[in-house]
């Protein structure tokens, strides 16, 4: 059963910082474990983003994995039965070839747990945002860097950086916003185009790499704990070393065994006095017949 202050979308939808709302926070996690942590700390959103490929899966981009793995990371994160707004991503090509293959992806998510999806993309997914509204599955928009467009895009790279493309990206916010989106993330774009956005829409924009002007900030789990060193991109803070201390207590594990001092007494299931004796006698009066 969901907890009684659960976050809702319309609550999300509400939160304009313009309005005096408190910026949003979203983080991202893939477990049951991660969600409650997220939870414990308060979050307002957890993502089972894409971003399970890379963090999690062990690919080096977010183009392999698919709603099959995505709804069995979105129903432990479900599991761990947060408060904060869980939401699924949609993964590459699942809401690329018709609106009905769209609904029938998504529906997978929300089936495994999620309140609703996020895509990426701009005015060409209209057609599959009206689709998933109609289907009353509430859509998070993502625009900007979308790494879904890795191969397009020609890599990671700052989008809107050209006042033709930012103004393109407004153009895309607000279909988005009229598609009928209850949100939108902003990767990967300067600071004021990010602003730009921000103020040309009523629903509220979560930046990653886009500056302080969004309405809400997201990061990966993974870069805000500090596990994931293989990459660092300028946008990330990391708020912990978890990647070294985890290596540390597992070679003092490793140490311990090796040394013979793991496990000790204080670890270790003992007999009762009377239950020791007693199989001491049998094993000694097996001896001596023998
Ligand atoms: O998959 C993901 O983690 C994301 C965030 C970076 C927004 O899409």
């Amino acid at each position: 059963m969901a907890p009684s202050d659960q976050i809702t979308v319309p609550s999300v939808a509400a939160r304009k910082v313009s309005a005096g709302a408190e910026p949003l926070v979203m983080v991202t996690a893939y477990d049951a474990p991660g969600a409650r942590q997220a939870d414990a700390a308060g979050v307002d959103m957890i993502l089972v983003g894409d971003s399970l490929a890379m963090v999690v899966l062990g690919y080096d981009d977010t183009l392999s994995v698919t709603v099959a793995e995505m709804a069995h990371h979105t129903a432990a994160v479900a599991r761990g039965n947060p408060r904060a707004l869980v939401v699924g991503d949609m993964p590459w090509m699942s809401y690329h070839v018709s609106t009905e293959d769209t609904v029938r992806n998504a529906a997978e998510l929300v089936r495994a747990g999620a309140q609703c999806v996020k895509l990426e993309g701009g005015a060409k997914r209209v057609p599959m945002i009206e689709a998933l509204v109609d289907a009353e599955i509430p859509v998070m928009g993502h625009l900007g860097l979308t790494p879904q467009s890795m191969h397009a895009m020609g890599g990671f790279r700052v989008q809107a950086k050209e006042s033709e493309a930012a103004l393109a990206l407004v153009a895309d916010a607000k279909a988005l916003q009229h598609a009928g989106c209850f949100a939108l993330v902003l990767e990967g774009v300067p600071d004021a185009v990010a602003r730009m956005v921000t103020a040309a829409l009523d629903i509220p924009t979560v930046g990653i790499g886009a500056g302080p002007g969004c309405d809400g900030q997201v990061l990966v789990y993974h870069d805000v704990l500090g596990f994931e060193d293989r990459m660092a991109p300028k946008f990330v803070r990391r708020y912990a070393d978890l990647g070294s201390q985890s290596v540390e207590a597992i070679s003092a594990f490793a140490a311990d065994v090796r040394s013979g001092v793991f496990p000790g007494p204080e670890e270790t299931y003992h007999l009762s006095r009377d239950e020791a004796e007693a199989l001491a006698l049998y094993g000694s009066s097996r001896g001596s017949g023998s």
